[in-house]
């Protein structure tokens, strides 16, 4: 057998609600510097998949185990501290909070620092918020937001919204980044930036990265790997070309269309 320990895997992950299974046995593994993508009809259990993998949401079954540890029992700001960051369908940003201070906040999880710090101003915590400014100006640069940094995160158009969306969760440091429709809204042309910005992401910090979209022209293009969900059940999993040559995807994604 070999050594080698996937960054995340699932086994047999199953979430009931009342009486609607909403994921039934799911499986899927992934490692750093790979891009997998989620896809199947609304209500096929592709955001649960993600709340069961962030801790928002127990499995009824199953395992999450992240670098071989178990992690379906822990809580989401646990699971985010071990290395999983996600965005959520919709934006939840900080709308109050200028661009600068929402990627500082999350900044922050990666480079703690105690209350006796704050309050006594050691030098420890001014170089915590060194490193925190540092990484938050990198991010924003990458994202071409540095220019608005000042601005209420709440101001900003729509796409900018959800790319700082993305620099955000980028901020705590994750070795696996979770999308969960990233380019809902956007035009053909914000969606395009947005491919290339993942692409650029995953090679700059070799993150593993797991995107659920509609968008088939983004999954097709970004992913090395798709699993088809329907219905909870996983129906198919493959190379982009496989997935589209597949009749019965074509089927259940392209009936829904
Ligand atoms: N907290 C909950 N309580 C009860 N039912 C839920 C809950 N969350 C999701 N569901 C149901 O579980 C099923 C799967 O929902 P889920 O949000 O995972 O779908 P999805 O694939 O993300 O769909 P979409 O493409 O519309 O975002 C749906 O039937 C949904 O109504
Ligand atoms: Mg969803």
């Amino acid at each position: 057998m070999s050594g080698a320990v996937p960054l995340l895997a699932t086994s047999g992950l199953t979430k009931i609600f009342g009486r609607l299974t909403a994921l039934r046995g799911q499986s899927i593994s992934l490692n750093a510097g790979e891009i997998v993508g989620v896809i199947g009809p609304n209500g096929s259990g592709k955001s649960t998949f993600f709340n069961l993998v962030t801790g928002f949401l127990r499995p009824n079954a199953g395992e999450v185990r992240l670098n071989g540890t178990p992690i379906q029992t822990l809580a989401p700001a646990r699971i985010a501290r071990l290395g999983i960051a996600r965005t959520f369908q919709g934006t939840r940003l900080f709308a109050g909070l200028s661009v600068l201070e929402n990627v500082r906040a999350a900044a922050q999880l990666r480079h703690p620092s105690s209350m006796l710090d704050a309050v006594l101003g050691t030098p420890r915590l001014r170089a915590v918020e060194r490193a925190v400014n540092a990484s938050a100006e990198e991010l924003l640069g990458l994202v071409d937001l540095r220019r608005h940094a000042h601005r209420r995160a709440g101001d900003l158009p729509y796409g900018d919204q959800r790319r700082l969306e993305l620099v955000r969760a980028l901020a705590t440091g994750p070795s696996l980044l979770m999308l969960d429709e990233p380019a809902a809204g956007m035009d053909a042309s914000e969606t395009r930036r947005l491919l290339e910005l993942i692409s650029e992401i995953r090679h700059r910090y070799k993150l593993g990265v797991i995107v659920v979209e509609h968008d088939m022209d983004l999954i097709m293009n970004l992913c090395d790997r798709i699993q088809v969900l329907a219905a909870g059940e996983t129906v198919f999993e493959g190379s982009p070309a496989a997935v589209q040559a597949h009749p019965r995807v074509r089927e259940v994604y392209l009936g829904h269309e």
